[in-house]
């Protein structure tokens, strides 16, 4: 099976809702996704099984200031594009009854594009689909003109530190007993501005990576 990535819809609610479950138990309340997906300053983007063996590919459809402009066409943005849009087939990337992976939800506040959360089905994690919805949410901060992305995670999620990471987060402070379940701290993690020369370059290297090893059929998981 293929993954690919798509804005989430009302349909998808309650498999957000059993992703959260799983992900994170001691979340409460949960988190209100219907009204989270009429938010308009934020972006809910899910991971999705593709029927047959088709090559991932993200239908990320939001607007994009500035479309058509070089900075939309040149750099990292593009080989996104190259790699990974181009073949998106419209008419499966809206079927409602697709079953959701995974999600990540940003926020876009000031110049900072703040992930608020994401997650992968834990009977499917570690076949690179929360570095696809990574991948996914940074392209989205771009075409939000966002300056950088930002998260908190919990001091003892090692996992999600290391994907953040690989990703150029880095550590820039930490919030003391962030976490209402057992008080746990959370660390900030934040890229650098992701249309620096360096971040462009960083992401061009992490993508072509990834599709060199995940490819048309790595990421499929059957
Ligand atoms: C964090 C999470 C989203 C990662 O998703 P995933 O699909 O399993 O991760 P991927 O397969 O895409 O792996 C990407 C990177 O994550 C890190 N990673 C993934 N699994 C890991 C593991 N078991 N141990 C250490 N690092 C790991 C690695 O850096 C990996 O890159 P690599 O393959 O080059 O080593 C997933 O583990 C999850 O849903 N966890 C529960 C929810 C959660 O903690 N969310 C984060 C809240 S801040």
């Amino acid at each position: 099976m293929s993954y690919a990535i798509r804005p989430a819809n009302e349909a998808d609610v309650p498999q957000l809702a059993e992703i959260e479950k799983e992900a994170f138990p001691t979340t409460w309340p949960a988190t209100p996704f219907k009204r989270e997906l009429s938010n308009r300053t934020a972006s809910f983007l899910v991971t999705y099984q593709l029927p047959g063996n088709r090559r991932p590919v993200s239908s990320v459809s939001h607007e994009r200031p500035g479309e058509g402009s070089d900075i939309t066409t040149r750099g990292w943005r593009g080989l996104w594009d190259r790699l990974f849009q181009r073949n998106a087939p419209a008419s499966l990337t809206d079927n409602p009854a697709d079953y959701v992976a995974g999600y990540v939800a940003t926020w876009y506040m000031t110049d900072e594009a703040h992930i608020t959360g994401i997650a992968v089905r834990e009977s499917l994690r570690g076949n690179g689909l929360g570095e696809l919805l990574l991948m996914a949410s940074i392209e989205l901060a771009m075409r939000h003109q966002s300056r950088v992305v930002t998260l908190e995670v919990r001091v003892s999620n090692h996992v999600a530190q290391s994907l953040y990471s690989k990703y150029g987060f880095s550590q820039v402070g930490s919030r003391k007993g962030y976490y209402s379940d057992n008080h746990e701290d959370a660390y900030i993690m934040t890229t650098d501005p992701i249309f620096s020369p360096a971040y462009s370059q960083q992401l061009t290297s992490l993508e072509e990576t990834y599709k060199s090893r995940r490819g048309d059929v790595a990421l499929g998981l059957g």
